[in-house]
């Protein structure tokens, strides 16, 4: 079931997923005693952590039952600028009463084939071996391009089947030019909900190919998000969303 919300500006777009997130937290909370999200890197995503981190929403989960994991990483430490688990931490877990050990970073100090290996054995651990980790909740962006995570435009694992997590390079232009670590197709589409945030006028085009256009995942890796048995909700806003294409910001 894919959902489209469109909200007048990215404020109301921004508060409607800390809503949703704050419903998500509980149903899954109350169901299974623990609530799993993984997030996204990105300017879109880090709004809606600086807006959870404030205490009218952050009061409102139970921060002893999340746990946090990452849908992607740049393949530095921790304590660099480009390190998404630091803009994370920087945006929303510093600020709330959330337990050490259930955060879960991808470790993007080592080589990224053994991060991904790491990390696919934390997966494991934390949800079991038989099947792809179901999350409660995954959280996406969607670059210029139209990629998702460290998915990129034309690249084979897209198409991965058996992987969980995978090494990946950064196509030429993107920033910042630093090899990823990513979650693959077969986690994404394994979870029980996938929420993309898409914001503004340069993301316009491209969301309405990969909303309206013909199915091109190679081209539009945002496409290959497709959950089994699970809700996709796309949360944007007018700019990127606009009633008569060109409208806004063109
Ligand atoms: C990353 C991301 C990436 C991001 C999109 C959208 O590490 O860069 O996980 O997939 O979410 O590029 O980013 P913006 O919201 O900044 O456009």
């Amino acid at each position: 079931m894919t959902n489209v919300q469109i909200y007048p500006d990215a404020g109301a777009l921004m508060r409607a997923a800390a809503e949703l997130f704050i419903t998500i937290a509980d149903e899954a909370t109350a169901a299974r005693g623990r609530f799993s999200v993984a997030l996204s890197g990105g300017s879109t995503p880090r709004a809606l952590y600086k807006l959870l981190a404030l205490d009218g929403f952050a009061r409102q989960v139970d921060w002893s039952k999340v746990n946090v994991f990452w849908g992607d990483e740049r393949a530095v430490p921790p304590d660099h600028e480009w390190s998404n688990y630091r803009m994370a931490r920087e945006a929303l877990l510093d600020h709330v009463p959330i337990p050490e050990v259930r955060i879960y970073r991808i470790p993007g100090e080592l080589s990224p084939t053994l991060a991904a290996d790491v990390y696919q054995r934390m997966l494991k651990e934390f949800f079991g071996e038989a099947n792809p980790p179901r999350f409660d909740l995954v959280l996406l962006g969607m670059g210029g391009d139209g990629h998702i995570a460290s998915l990129f435009p034309d690249v084979p694992l897209l198409h991965e089947t058996g992987r969980w997590v995978a090494a990946a390079k950064t196509p030429a232009g993107i920033s910042p030019d630093v090899a990823r670590i990513t979650f693959t197709p077969v986690v994404l589409n394994a979870a029980a909900n996938v929420v993309f945030l898409v914001q503004g006028p340069d993301k316009a085009a491209r969301l309405k190919a990969v909303l309206e256009g013909p199915h091109k995942p190679d081209e539009l890796p945002a496409q290959v998000v497709k959950p089994v048995d699970g809700r996709l909700v796309w949360l944007v806003d007018k700019a990127a969303h606009p009633p008569v294409y060109g409208a806004v910001g063109a």
